[in-house]
């Protein structure tokens, strides 16, 4: 789909603009959940988000730098008279009022408020005229699906996670299962011997990931040998502390890493004690910087989820392989990772975070934070992270909280780490239940993120 004659991936093509977009599917998951579990109707819920959405939000400092990043792509993208082709600055309200209009569609008429009618026929003829592939019949055809979470124990908790489609909830089983044999608390958070542990057991889970997993409607995905013990202890059969693993010598490939971000996730724990672990995502910063002003936002570009070619990187350097390739009606395999966490048979904590294919690497040393290394909630999201991936075969590391010994030590080992580039790892937002049944949030400080109770 994104290759021109000669087999090459065009660039840009399944990530900007209308060509980038995917099918969305945020609306048709939420108007399912609200039919097995929802206990106001519709129209009560949406009325305050309308509301919201007519009254305006106030733009944070984050933002203003954030929209002011991308405001030549919004213009290539939807020409000058768009609505953010405005210079928003910090304290400015943005009022939604198309928004509010296609919500109301939604409030009104669930899902077919969204995937039929008129809010169907606008999007459709919008993508189109900007040269993108999605239909009405596409739309019409679009479902969500329940399935199977993966569910897996880690010691004396009990970790329920995303199934493929995304990746999340396979590549931390692998990695809790792959460190599980060590006494992690007494190698001590983010030691040199921690860091090894989990970035080795990152290395040989990413390396499956990238390889055997796609959407299972599509392949056939051996999850019952990719989650069994003995072939994780194979996996690890040669880790040494004394010596990185290469990744070439896991599987080949060289790439190059560039981020991007436009999720969100939320982790909520109601009065009665439902939990719901949501993470929703528009993929690069702003999507496909698409944005409809009829109908009041930007459209995603989930297309580059999917694998273009076998072996070349996608936005986040993730290597794909037939698994992950285009096809009608497929899903891409994602990394999103929102998790419910159970210990002794009760909800122990609500986790998830943006951050592409840096989540499951950020959900994973959260749970660890919080389990093995005694933090509270907020302290366990604050601790500095690090994110190894398989391929580039290099471990990244935030630029605050780990000291220079501990790189050297690393370097010396044979590991490769960043030098120039720190990205700030994933915005988590969750909740711990403490024995007393208190509910403790953790919102994380690099992003405008809140923690608010009842
Ligand atoms: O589903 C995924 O894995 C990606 N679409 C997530 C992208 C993401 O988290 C970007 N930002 N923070």
């Amino acid at each position: 789909m994104y290759l021109d004659s000669l087999g090459n991936v065009i660039p840009n093509m399944s990530t900007l603009g209308a060509t980038a977009v995917g099918v969305p599917g945020t609306v048709a998951g939420i108007i399912e959940v609200h039919k097995k579990f929802g206990s106001l109707p519709l129209e009560e819920i949406f009325e305050p988000v309308i509301a919201l959405a007519e009254k305006g939000v106030p733009v944070t400092a984050n933002q203003e730098k954030r929209l002011a990043s991308q405001r030549e792509k919004f213009i290539e993208v939807n020409g000058d008279s768009t609505k953010f082709a405005t210079e928003f600055k910090e304290g400015d309200i943005i009022t939604y009022p198309a928004l509010a209009n296609t919500m109301r569609r939604i409030a009104q008429n669930g899902r077919d408020g969204f995937y039929k009618g008129e809010t169907a026929q606008k999007l459709a003829a919008f993508i189109q005229e900007k040269g993108g592939f999605i239909t009405e019949e596409d739309l019409e055809k679009y479902e969500a699906v329940w399935r199977q979470p993966i569910i897996f124990k880690y010691k004396d908790l009990r970790i329920i996670s995303m199934s493929p489609p995304s990746s999340g909830g396979v590549t931390i089983n692998q990695i809790f299962k792959m460190i599980e044999p060590y006494e992690v608390s007494d190698l001590g958070h983010n030691s040199a011997k921690t860091i090894q542990l989990f970035t080795e057991a990152s290395r040989r889970a990413y390396a499956d990931r990238n390889y055997y997993l796609g959407d299972p409607d599509f392949v056939d995905i051996p999850l019952d040998v990719l989650l069994s013990d003995g072939y994780l202890d194979e996996r690890m059969r040669n880790f040494s502390f004394e010596r990185a693993t290469k990744s070439s010598d896991v599987e080949r490939g060289n790439v190059e890493i560039v981020e991007s971000m436009e999720t969100t996730h939320y982790s909520i724990v109601d009065s009665e004690g439902n939990a719901v672990s949501v993470t929703t995502t528009l993929n690069g910063a702003y999507g496909s910087k698409l944005y409809s002003d009829e109908l009041g936002f930007f459209l995603n570009n989930e297309m580059d989820d999917f694998s273009s070619k076998p072996g070349v990187p996608n936005m986040f350097g993730l290597i794909g392989a037939e698994a992950n390739s285009i096809a009608p009606e497929k899903r891409m395999l994602s990394s999103m990772t929102p998790t419910i966490v159970e210990k002794d048979g009760k909800l122990w904590m609500v986790v998830g975070t943006p951050g592409g294919s840096t989540i499951i690497t950020a959900v994973a040393q959260t749970i660890l934070n919080a389990y093995e290394f005694d933090m509270s909630m907020q302290q366990a999201v604050n601790a500095p992270r690090f994110h190894h991936q398989w391929l580039r075969d290099m471990v990244i590391f935030e630029p605050e909280g780990f000291s220079d010994t501990l790189k050297e030590e690393m370097k010396s080992k044979g590991y490769i780490i960043n030098e120039e580039r720190t990205p700030i790892i994933g915005k988590v937002d969750a909740i711990k239940i403490l024995p007393d049944g208190k509910l403790e949030g953790g919102a994380d400080k690099r992003g405008d993120d809140a923690a608010v109770g009842y």
